[in-house]
């Protein structure tokens, strides 16, 4: 095992002498074919012998008591084959941020809590089934109203402490200038395209699940635990998940559901959830309420800021959204006060979806700083260049790589921002209001521990496993590149295996820590592969030239597969955090543009262009990365127009839980995006060099459309999303 932590600056220096260019390229994603051909298999696809369908029973009620439940209507209908609503091995409060089964406990915490499995000979009967089972129960006080309930001030749960340095009120108090608003953000759901789906089947004591998941290490420790048996009787397969966006981090109830199931009837069983069921048995973004104090002197220059958050969740859940965690090292000032209060409700669980933190969080500071330029009558990138920090403002720790500044002005230039940005409402294009805006983009790097393991297989040719996830993200492809930039390989000579437990364990597809740090763990497999290339040359490791599949040293060049010698040359890498992780602060970086036309008559808004520079460390994959980005752009601009989970506050039911209600970005709303990278590979992140990219092109994307909006308009609407009613009354004149 060539394990290297980050305990200090690194680059590997097999990746440096590296030949094969192929690393960074735009290269198109390796199992596209089989994705668009049908063959890659997805979590409800593929068909074990005497499969039986599964479909789950939630609570029809938020709140109160379960009494009872009754089958027997459901237990008669014809192909029924079992209902199970009492096992006892799903424990209440199972570590997880998703909704979890609770047949343990009587207490309803949500509507459409789960409660019962119901088992038969095909998908329609086991739905119709469901639908027939009695859940009877008994009313309780309800706390579905989120704004009528009381604020805990000081939560027990959560990942990030608050934050008091200075006295933020005293600095108010003295300052020039101060700012002081409030910005509040609705529900999000996840809303991955692939259902969440598990088909699983046991062989004796031994369990196999295919579900979507992102995570899947995690995945089998918490299905062990739910299930009470030890782990390495638990394997879990996900080669293909399409789209997770956080809501497949954890386990759902369908995959512990389906594996009771698969027990009790003696057959695989697979289930699906239905789009309206997903609202409520995977979790959401919590809505927010954010309110952002600043404090400046005369020039802008920010001597205090405050992030102070309200968000939602449930009794069960230990999920805090982070609100301002992309706050914390954006810009200068010595007196900071971030913190996020807790109401709890009779809500599906709030978990981490798209960006926690900084995909809601940047509304609130990015448009607060929009207005505190205006109110300064100064140019919104140049308030922010006053305020680039030059270590961490929190921990006072120095940046790893920082290019915001960078990010600014190429923006600025490409995007043609003008000297003067035009008065708001002042610009017309026939019955539309043309504005532009902008918003800075930061999102926590994180190295996650992961291994990997690389064969150079007896034709010359490369393997590479590990239990990484893609879920859209182009891990595949990323991984393959950097296998064949290590060993002077075609990416077409590399085969690369994940998503499955029996491979070594990576860092799953979560928090924009997957690519950096599987990759690396490659990395440093393949520099134990060139070490024995080197021995079998009679060469130094650095003396090393591969390419196309040959070796060469010494004036002798020699083709892979006849240095391998029939018998493949196995090698494990692994990385994780280290003490470097820990002396510097580490963020990506960027900056949003984006120009809107706003209809003088109807106040619907069109994104016209949206173009993006961003500071990401080592590229791994032009085209891949770029998606990545144009992904999070659009996620933004669906967050600034339309994506809004709304709440019956009679019932705690979502009024709007599919695709027909709850409006996430299509093409049509979607124009030509622009994405730019500053390549600066980070040697303290991890050995490859690459920082996260996945939730990167979200934050500051939806405050740049708002800002954007104002401009146009002249209407700031602090309550997002920005939907026509509430820009139409504040409208210039026809
Ligand atoms: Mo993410 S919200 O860490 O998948």
């Amino acid at each position: 095992m060539n394990e290297h932590v980050m305990d200090a600056a690194f680059r590997p220096g097999g990746l440096d002498r590296a030949k094969q260019g192929v690393l960074g390229l735009g290269l198109d994603r390796i199992e596209g074919p089989a994705k668009v051909t049908g063959v890659a298999d997805y979590a409800y696809e593929g068909t074990p012998d005497g499969i039986a369908y599964a479909a789950i029973v939630g609570t029809p009620v938020g709140s109160g008591r379960i009494l009872g439940i009754d089958v027997s209507a459901a237990e008669a209908l014809p192909g029924v084959i079992a209902i199970i609503h009492d096992d006892a091995r799903m424990p209440a409060g199972e570590s997880n941020s998703r909704a979890m089964p609770l047949f343990d406990t009587d207490v309803i915490l949500h509507l459409g809590q789960p409660v019962a499995i119901v088992v038969a000979e095909d998908q329609a009967i086991a739905r119709d089934a469901a639908a027939l089972v009695l859940v009877r129960t008994e009313a309780g006080e309800d706390r579905f109203d989120v704004e009528a309930q009381p604020v805990d001030t000081a939560p027990e749960i959560g990942f990030l402490p608050p934050i008091n340095n200075g006295d933020l009120d005293a600095v108010m108090a003295d300052a020039a200038v101060t700012f002081d608003r409030t910005y509040t953000t609705p529900v999000h759901f996840p809303a991955a395209l692939e259902p969440h789906a598990t088909t699983a089947w046991w062989e004796g004591d031994k369990l196999t699940v295919r579900s979507s998941n992102q995570v899947i290490g995690g995945a089998r420790k918490t299905i062990a635990k739910a299930l009470k048996i030890d782990a390495d009787k638990v394997r879990v397969l996900a080669p293909y998940v399409g789209g997770g966006f956080g809501g497949k981090t954890g386990v759902g109830p369908e995959a512990i559901l389906a594996a009771i199931a698969a027990e009790v009837v003696g057959r695989p069983v697979k289930v699906a959830l239905p789009r309206r069921q997903t609202a409520y048995m995977v979790h959401h973004r919590s809505h927010t309420t954010q309110r952002i104090r600043i404090a400046a002197d005369e020039h802008g220059v920010i001597l205090g800021m405050g992030h102070e958050s309200v968000v939602a969740q449930n009794d069960d859940g230990e999920f805090l959204e982070p609100v301002p965690f992309g706050t914390l090292p954006l810009y200068r000032g010595d007196a900071r006060r971030f913190k996020t209060d807790l109401v709890r409700v009779d809500l599906p669980a709030s978990g981490a979806v798209r960006a926690p933190g900084e995909a809601v969080g940047t509304f609130g500071v990015e448009c607060a700083m929009d207005e505190l330029a205006e109110q300064l009558g100064i140019d919104p990138i140049e308030l922010r260049r006053r305020n680039e920090p030059e270590t961490d403002p929190v921990s006072g720790k120095p940046f790893s790589t920082r290019r915001m500044l960078d990010c600014y002005t190429q923006g600025a230039q490409r995007f043609g921002w003008p000297d003067t940005v035009p008065a708001p409402g002042s610009v017309r294009d026939g019955e539309w209001l043309v504005g532009i805006g902008m918003a800075a983009s930061l999102r926590g790097n994180f190295t996650v521990e992961a291994q990997a393991r690389v064969r150079l297989e007896a034709d010359g040719r490369a393997t590479v496993e590990c239990d990484m996830t893609d879920i859209g993200t182009g891990t595949y492809t990323i991984l393959a590149q950097t296998a064949g930039e290590m060993l002077g390989l075609p990416v077409a000579e590399v085969n690369v295996r994940l998503g499955d437990t029996d491979f070594p364990p990576s860092a799953g597809s979560g928090g924009s820590f997957g690519a950096g740090s599987a990759c690396s763990a490659v990395v440093l497999a393949c520099e134990d592969i060139l070490g024995e290339l080197a021995l079998r040359m009679n060469a130094a490791p650095e003396d090393l030239s591969l390419h196309d599949g040959c070796v060469s040293a010494g004036g002798r060049s020699v083709k892979l597969a006849d240095l391998v010698r029939g018998e493949p040359i196995v090698a494990m890498g692994k990385t994780g955090p280290g003490a470097e992780s820990k002396r510097t602060s580490q963020a990506s970086h960027g900056a949003h543009f984006v120009e809107v036309a706003v209809n003088a008559v109807t106040g619907e808004t069109r994104v016209r262009r949206m173009l993006g520079v961003f500071d990401v460390g080592r590229v791994l994959n032009r085209k891949t990365a770029t998606s990545q980005i144009t992904g999070g752009m659009a996620w933004g601009i669906a967050y600034a127009l339309s994506e809004e989970g709304i709440v019956d506050t009679r019932t705690g039911a979502f009024v709007n839980p599919d695709f027909g209600e709850y409006h996430v970005a299509v093409n049509a709303d979607i124009p030509q995006l622009e994405v730019h990278f500053i390549e600066e590979i980070d040697d303290s992140a991890n050995p490859v060099g690459a920082k996260g990219v996945g939730e990167l092109g979200i934050s500051g994307a939806g405050a740049a459309v708002a800002n954007a909006i104002y401009n146009a308009t002249g209407v700031r609407v602090r309550d997002f999303p920005v939907t026509l009613d509430k820009l139409l009354e504040g409208l210039p004149a026809v």
